[in-house]
């Protein structure tokens, strides 16, 4: 009789356990189709958002465009070798300097100071930019400064020499290149 009792028991006990099999393989199905669910959104999303910014990066595209615009600055001829002159671009608000190095070398950037905003000149004697204001120094080859208070670079403005003609036609803003 207690064997029978045992029986049934173990008889129920094994019916509970394939009911409990099946409910725990039913929640990892729900577990992986909830996981599959979750990653397709989570790609559909990403290709929505992809979508929905691509008129915000064109628009983007298009400033960068706006900002190389083509401006000619003067005859090479009238800026002789280890001489500098002023200018602005890309507006007639932002303030640039073309330096014609000793060596023949043609430099433009835009001359405020990237510490507190003074002008910068060419200083002949030892080939560099000066900022007067605090003693800022900067290569004229690339912009970067070299001593004093300035940490960033000046903005670069890109040149073409045509037909005699110096010509800015971009700017490139680097932080930290
Ligand atoms: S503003 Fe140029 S060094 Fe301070």
């Amino acid at each position: 009789m207690p064997q029978d009792h045992n029986n049934k028991r173990n008889s129920k006990d094994t019916k509970d356990d394939m009911i409990h099999l099946i409910d725990n393989l039913n929640r990892d199905d729900d577990l992986k189709y909830n996981r599959r669910a979750f990653l397709k959104s989570a790609v559909g999303a990403s290709i929505t958002l992809g979508l929905a910014t691509l008129p915000f990066s064109a628009i983007a595209l298009n400033r960068e465009e706006d900002d190389t615009n083509r401006k000619m600055i003067t005859r090479l001829k009238d800026l002789p070798k280890d001489s500098s002159m002023n200018f602005n671009y890309p507006t007639d608000d932002e303030p640039a300097i073309l330096v014609h190095t000793k060596e023949g070398k043609l430099k433009a950037y835009n001359n405020k100071c990237t510490h507190l905003q003074c002008p910068v000149f060419y200083e002949k004697e030892e080939s560099v930019l000066l900022c007067p204001c605090h003693r800022g120094f900067f290569s004229v080859d690339n912009g970067q400064p070299l001593a004093g208070p300035p940490q960033r670079e000046l903005p670069l403005i890109e040149l073409e020499v045509k037909d005699g003609a110096v010509y800015a036609v971009g700017r490139k803003v680097r932080h930290g290149e």
